[in-house]
């Protein structure tokens, strides 16, 4: 399929092509997004089925303002000031539904919760303002697969499903922070964390206390289908935690690497050890290394802080098979 480049124009056709009931591909700040009209039954359909995914997980409803984010649910007052704040921005809310708004029930995999966010990505932003309707977008790889950070990630997983007459692959770079929004459900009298993502938590507790982490141990029935066990997986075997690689193994550091590394293929997250520089290229690291065929990407320790957290968990995911 052919990619285009997010010009001023293509943009503009990219949000007709929407409207008229195709499906788009759009960078945001997190990853690459795939859009379609949230009211659509058709759209939606083939964004679960170019994805391969289960339509028992639903998808995000991404918006342009809070205003028309609070015309699709039902909260109370004290959740304004957190949108306030963390949007536009990695963070998705899921919120109690408001059954009167247009939202397809596929789209919502018939639940009476909404996950929406609002992204920070200028392209993002300018494609939502004029299509003016809420769309769905969820990341545009291939279903359990790592999620695209470039044009050419979407392509390489969904290229050949998509059609050059209706659809769309809007180039916008690299995505700046490279790791999917963190999900809050706040429909509860408890906050819970149902996924980790580029905003980190802490930034978050000041204005909703008591959030609980959801752990993946405890979770055979997940709540959000984003935390099945496996997901975010590459074809390779991922070891985590490694201090160096073996021969046959290519190898993924953080960190100054030691000086003779003795493997196939290598690669750094970060050398200066920033975590928010090894977020933007984990999962562009890890879908070049895959490539290169070999049967285990040996991983160093990512510290389990701040982002961290979220690099860990994609990881912990990507290491079940
Ligand atoms: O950063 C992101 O969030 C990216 C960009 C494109 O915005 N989108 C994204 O979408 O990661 P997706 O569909 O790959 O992940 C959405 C996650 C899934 O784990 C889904 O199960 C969960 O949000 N989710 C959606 N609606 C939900 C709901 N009503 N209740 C619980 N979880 C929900
Ligand atoms: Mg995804």
């Amino acid at each position: 399929m052919k990619i285009n480049k997010a010009t001023k124009n293509n943009i503009e056709i990219a949000a007709t092509r929407i409207l008229n009931g195709g499906i788009v591909a759009f960078p945001t700040e997190t990853v690459y997004g795939l859009g379609a009209l949230a009211s659509h039954k058709k759209a939606i359909d083939r964004v679960f089925s170019v994805k391969g995914r289960p339509k028992n997980n639903p998808l995000i409803v991404h918006v342009h303002s809070i205003q028309q984010a609070l015309s699709l649910v039902r909260i109370n007052n004290n959740i304004i000031p957190i949108m306030k704040n963390f949007w536009p921005g990695p963070l998705t809310l899921v919120m109690n539904y408001n059954l009167s708004s247009s939202i397809h029930k596929i789209a919502r995999a018939n639940l009476n919760t909404i996950a929406i966010r609002i992204p920070s990505n200028p392209i993002a932003v300018e494609l939502l303002k004029k299509i003016k309707v809420p769309i769905i977008a969820p990341s545009a790889n291939t279903s359990e697969h790592l999620s695209p950070t470039s044009a050419k990630h979407v392509n390489h997983d969904l290229g050949k499903k998509l059609k050059d007459s209706i659809d769309m692959i809007l180039d916008g770079g690299n995505c700046k922070i490279g790791i999917e929004s963190t999900v809050i459900d706040i429909t509860k009298k408890q906050p819970v964390v149902l996924r980790p993502g580029g905003l980190n938590i802490k930034k978050i507790e000041k204005y909703l206390k008591n959030i609980e982490s959801i752990r993946m141990e405890n979770n055979s029935k997940p709540i959000s289908p984003g935390q099945f066990k496996k997901h975010y997986s590459p074809k390779s075997f991922l070891r985590l935690n490694a201090k160096s690689p073996l021969k046959n193994e290519a190898w993924l550091g953080f960190g100054p690497d030691s000086k003779n590394l003795d493997c196939k293929f290598k690669m750094n997250l970060s050398k200066k050890s920033d975590l928010d520089e090894a977020a933007m290229n984990l999962f562009s690291m890890l879908r070049t290394l895959d490539k290169k065929m070999v049967e285990t990407i040996a991983v160093k320790t990512i510290p389990n802080e701040g982002i961290g957290l979220a690099i860990n968990d994609r990881l912990i995911r990507g290491a079940n098979k």
